[in-house]
């Protein structure tokens, strides 16, 4: 098969709907073998019955020791991985801070934070061995400004790109790379609550310079870009993709 990822072998968590889905449906369309992670193996089945070869692994990324145990096995099926996209991860509750229960704050850190640290633990080793490969880790621009009711979120997506930059430059020399998808608002399930009234998204979209939401494919392709040889020079970096949203005064 041709295209620029041809013959890599490629894990996506949160592979089962929006932006890993796209991630995972553009890698195919590249030419790469994909492994679909989520919790949920049917819809991950019914998105791999369009891709070729494609692998299903089901795991919950917020139960450490399953995930690890899953990522394993997924790195022993595909035979060696040579891009891993940790995109699993979201908000489930707004809640200024002082208010926040402290398991609501942990289970945050868990699904975005921790779940990138169990990943790159797993499948780093095997991409030193073969002085190849590429992490892309999905932050937030909530990681780049305060997050007012989300400071859970925020600081976990702001983590996201702190572990990037830390683990590139401990790589860099070995030949793999690490970089950061920093989204803007874009229409997935994450953010429906936001569409279901017309003046919640009048607001959001008022502070957007695009005037609209971004789609789940153009975080796919930045996500291409980072993944391929024509990033083959960046590393430790993130690039925002949110219709000028952080260009904002
Ligand atoms: N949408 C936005 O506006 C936006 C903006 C900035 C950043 N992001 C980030 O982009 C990433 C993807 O978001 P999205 O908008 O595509 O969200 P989404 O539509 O809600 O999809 C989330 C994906 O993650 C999986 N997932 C959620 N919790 C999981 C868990 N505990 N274990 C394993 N898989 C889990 C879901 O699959 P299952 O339910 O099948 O497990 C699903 O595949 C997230 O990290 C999010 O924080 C999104």
């Amino acid at each position: 098969m041709s295209g620029a990822l041809a013959g890599r072998k490629a894990i996506v968590t949160g592979a089962s709907r929006g932006i890993g889905r796209a991630i995972a449906e553009r890698f195919a369309a590249e030419g790469a073998t994909v492994a679909l992670m989520s919790r949920n193996r049917d819809t991950l089945e019914k998105v791999a019955a369009g891709l070729p070869g494609a692998v299903v692994r089901e795991a919950d990324v917020v139960d450490a020791d399953g995930f690890r145990d899953a990522l394993g096995e997924v790195v022993a099926e595909l035979g060696g991985v040579d891009v891993l996209v940790n995109n699993a991860g979201g908000n489930s509750f707004s809640m200024p801070l002082v208010a926040t229960r402290f398991a609501g704050w942990e289970k945050t850190m868990r699904l975005n934070v921790d779940s990138i640290v169990h990943a790159c633990q797993i499948v780093l080793p095997g991409m030193l061995s073969q002085r190849s490969g590429s992490i892309v880790n999905v932050s937030s621009v909530a990681a780049l400004r305060g997050g007012p009711l989300m400071a859970h979120y925020a600081a976990a997506k702001a983590a996201v790109v702190s572990i990037g930059q830390s683990l590139a430059i401990e790589c860099a020399s070995s030949g793999v790379r690490v970089n950061t998808l920093v989204p803007g608002w874009i229409d997935t399930d994450l953010t429906d609550f936001l569409r279901a009234e017309a003046a919640t998204e009048e607001a959001v979209l008022s502070r957007v310079p695009m005037q609209r939401w971004g789609r789940a494919e153009e975080i796919a392709s930045a996500a291409l870009f980072l993944a391929e040889d024509e990033s083959s020079f960046m590393t430790g970096q993130s690039l925002i993709i949110d219709g000028g949203l952080s260009a904002m005064p």
